[in-house]
């Protein structure tokens, strides 16, 4: 029987972002689409509001923002996931959903740092109850040259046959992504390390959640690294998500890519997954809290919640991130429709459950800052012209995010009660931030533009 935790107090809930109905979450597992769903799975405590016994909590949506909760799907203490069913992904075979996870299992029960780590299937044929396979684990242990850390399944069908990633650390103490391939789900075939850090230092000791995936003719190779020292404007976060962006060469199955690149600049975004969609649209949930922060919902029964779900394009070599078009089923009505402005706006925000669109189109200074009645700035975004730089602050951390741009086009901002999510120049530059105050806000503008624009919907419920 599980004692679910109790939400006690629902002043940081959000409106439209996926959360557990109580208890902790972290990482969205499982993001598909099955039978007319989309399903997204997320690593679920339900007893309490912290980190424990990972089970898959589940939620589901015919449109991508109106979220249907379900049963747990995958509850661990089986023998191969004793200590948790960690993170992995789904993908529909034979008119059945798969799910693809790892069995967490420690070696003492008093020591949560000497575990092992394999991976499982679950199968379900309505999508709701899952039956996990019988030949678990389907890949028992990791390579000679691992450490313990082998975790995170994202599985993929490509030429006739699936494709995983998954997450790893090698003997040297280097982060890595391990390549494995099968014809049936069952039987796995190592194929090597896909990619693998220069330095601990500069790359990460472990990569967590890797998702590879093409996206305009390019490979890319989305993961989260632990242990990025920072570097003048980079890697300001405790923990850091990245983007590799090539191609994997046919013949050594590694990938080659350019450069090193965070996905998104805020204080509150890890462990990201994404989908195919049906109509085409490479489609992501990011996890919106990190790992070590404050997370005062926690006095409430809860913690964490999913970023809105968000559409990947690329931008020449950059991969951009903007809210899922069908965020317009969820506005009510017009707040803001203001297309001749000049140096300062300011409008309140009646349930905090608004989306801002600003119109720049300017190499002037501009600023958006969510405040509160006390003028308490929460989160402000700044671009300085002077220093080419797009600068975020936030109430609760003196070190600012810092991005090198040359011009603001637009804004996009989504606020719901406890987050902001920011998207500048069409979703080149992204930030996701959690934000704590019982007060009531307003979003102010200012710049230095000859003329903006603003338009803000106030939108409804979605969970
Ligand atoms: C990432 C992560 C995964 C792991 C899961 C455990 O946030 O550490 O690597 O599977 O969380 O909850």
């Amino acid at each position: 029987m599980t004692n679910y935790s109790v939400v006690t107090n629902d002043r940081y809930r959000l409106n439209y972002h996926v959360m557990a109905p109580s208890g902790w979450i972290n990482d969205p597992n499982g993001f598909s689409f099955f039978k007319g769903y989309y399903h997204i799975f997320y690593q679920y405590h339900p007893e309490s509001a912290v980190w424990g016994p990972m089970h898959w909590g589940h939620a589901r949506s015919k449109d991508l923002v109106h979220w249907e909760n379900l049963p747990i799907a995958l509850f661990p203490g089986d023998e191969e996931d004793q200590d948790g069913c960690f993170s992995g992904s789904a993908i529909v075979k034979d008119d059945r959903l798969y799910l693809m996870y790892t069995g967490h299992n420690l070696h003492d029960k008093n020591n949560p740092d000497d575990y092992w780590q394999n991976q499982n299937i679950a199968v379900s044929d309505d999508g709701i109850h899952f039956t996990k396979c019988q030949d678990n684990p389907v890949i028992a242990e990791p390579p000679t040259d691992n450490a313990a850390d082998f975790r995170d399944p994202k599985v993929r069908f490509e030429n006739g046959k699936w494709l995983v990633v998954i997450g790893s650390k090698d003997q040297q103490g280097l982060g890595r992504v391990l390549q494995y391939q099968s014809t049936d789900l069952k039987n796995w075939t190592y194929v090597g390390p896909l990619a693998t850090a220069e330095s601990a230092d500069t790359q990460g000791f472990v990569w967590e959640c890797p998702d590879l995936f093409k996206l305009a003719g390019q490979d890319i190779l989305i993961m989260s690294p632990q242990g990025i020292k920072p570097q003048e404007l980079k890697y300001r976060n405790l923990f850091q998500t990245i983007y590799l962006l090539g191609t994997v060469d046919s013949a050594t199955q590694q990938l080659n890519y350019h450069e090193f690149r965070e996905l998104d600049h805020g204080h509150d975004f890890y462990a990201p997954q994404s989908m195919l969609a049906p109509d085409g649209r490479r489609i992501l949930f990011g996890w919106m809290d990190m790992w070590e922060s404050d997370m005062p919902e926690q006095a409430d029964g809860w913690a964490g919640a999913l970023t809105f779900p968000r559409e990947l394009h690329l931008n020449g070599d950059k991969l951009c991130m903007t809210p899922v078009q069908e965020i317009a089923q969820l506005r009510e009505h017009l707040l803001v429709d203001e297309a001749d402005l000049q140096a300062k706006y300011c409008f309140a925000t009646p349930t905090k459950s608004v989306e801002y669109l600003g119109e720049f189109d300017t190499t002037a200074a501009v600023e958006v800052k969510v405040t509160d009645t006390d003028d308490q700035v929460l989160v402000g975004l700044r671009f300085d012209p002077e220093k080419q730089k797009l600068i975020l602050e936030k109430y609760n951390d003196d070190l600012p995010r810092e991005v090198a741009v040359t011009k603001i086009d637009d804004i996009h901002l989504l606020l719901d009660k406890s987050s902001v999510e920011l998207f500048v120049n069409n979703g080149e530059v992204c930030f996701s931030e959690r934000i704590y105050d019982e007060k009531d806000f307003y979003i102010e503008t200012s710049s230095d533009a000859e003329r903006f624009s603003i338009k803000a919907y106030q939108l409804g419920k979605g969970v």
